[in-house]
């Protein structure tokens, strides 16, 4: 495995994979490993011959007063997971490396980014459409592997392609959960002991709505009433939102029908977690 830092000499190992006919898979995270970057790398070690995994703290998907300086990282353990996993390839680029001075294009999908997550993080999506569609310019990979645990985040990447014709195929794999039901994510260090074991209230309270959804209520308020309740009834849980959408444009329902996700945001403290699920009706 090696580590790669610099662009130009990724994208001579890509051309060497690609001369060799190399079906490449990239695995875009921003570090921090845990299984659920896992599970996206080991499928793509699984479908692919060549695979890069790139870890870039992308500084222009935060917000202000986001967490960029004190994000999580663990490069030197990032390493071993990854070559256990199967990497080829890492590329841990630099900011400056990524954002050369007078970088001034961005790449952003408009409708999509300004509702759920992006009505309180008014910039985030279009810094995931720019740093992803950077990463696809220097990887030109065959495939590329997203977790559905960033719902939002997947059909935004999903559209970009489609409408910047690039040629590459989406895989959006399952989320991965802790035993008790809290979705992974890098950020779950950040919570206090008590704040963790609350934290399962997130998946429990999608799961209340996929029982009753399953009971036969088609009314969106009446499950997002459900929801909020069980979530307001937690220490420290403040709601950002809870949202139930179509999966295919993320428009809001009030009748259930068809395939529809319902996803949330919520603050333990400082530390926002989000968590969804997608039920065909
Ligand atoms: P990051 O949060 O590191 O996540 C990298 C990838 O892992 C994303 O596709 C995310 O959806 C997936 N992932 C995270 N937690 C998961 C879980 N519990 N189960 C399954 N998949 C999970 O998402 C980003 O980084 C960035 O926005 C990025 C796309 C790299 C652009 O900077």
């Amino acid at each position: 495995m090696k580590l790669i830092r610099n662009i130009a000499l990724i994208k001579n190992e890509i051309k060497k994979a690609k001369k060799k006919n190399r079906k490449i898979g990239l695995v875009p995270t921003m570090g921090y490993l845990h299984d659920g970057h896992i599970s996206l790398i080991k499928r793509a070690a699984r479908e692919c011959d060549y695979v890069v995994l790139s870890i870039f703290i992308n500084p222009s998907q935060f917000g202000p007063s986001e967490d960029y300086l004190r994000y999580p990282k663990n490069i030197k353990r990032d390493l071993g997971i990854a070559k256990k996993a199967k990497v080829d390839i890492v590329f841990a680029p630099s900011a400056k490396i990524m954002y050369k001075n007078g970088h001034q294009t961005c790449v952003s999908v408009e409708k999509l980014g300004t509702c759920l997550c992006g009505i309180k993080r008014p910039a985030h999506f279009k810094g995931v459409a720019t740093v992803v569609s950077k990463l696809f310019n220097i990887i030109e990979p065959d495939i590329a592997y997203f977790g559905q645990k960033d719902a939002q985040q997947a059909i935004i990447i999903d559209t970009m392609v489609k409408d910047l014709n690039m040629p590459i195929k989406l895989k959006i794999l399952p989320i991965v959960r802790e035993k008790d039901g809290l979705a992974m994510s890098s950020r779950n260090i950040y919570l206090r002991k008590a704040d963790r074991a609350n934290a399962i209230i997130l998946y429990k309270s999608l799961q209340q709505a996929k029982r009753m959804i399953a009971s036969g209520v088609k009314n969106a308020n009446t499950i997002i009433h459900t929801i909020r309740k069980v979530i307001k009834s937690t220490p420290r849980a403040k709601i950002d939102y809870i949202s139930i959408v179509s999966s295919k444009d993320l428009k809001p329902v009030k009748r259930l029908k068809g395939k529809i996700l319902i996803a949330l945001a919520v603050y333990f403290g400082k530390t926002r977690l989000i968590d969804n699920i997608i039920i065909t009706v």
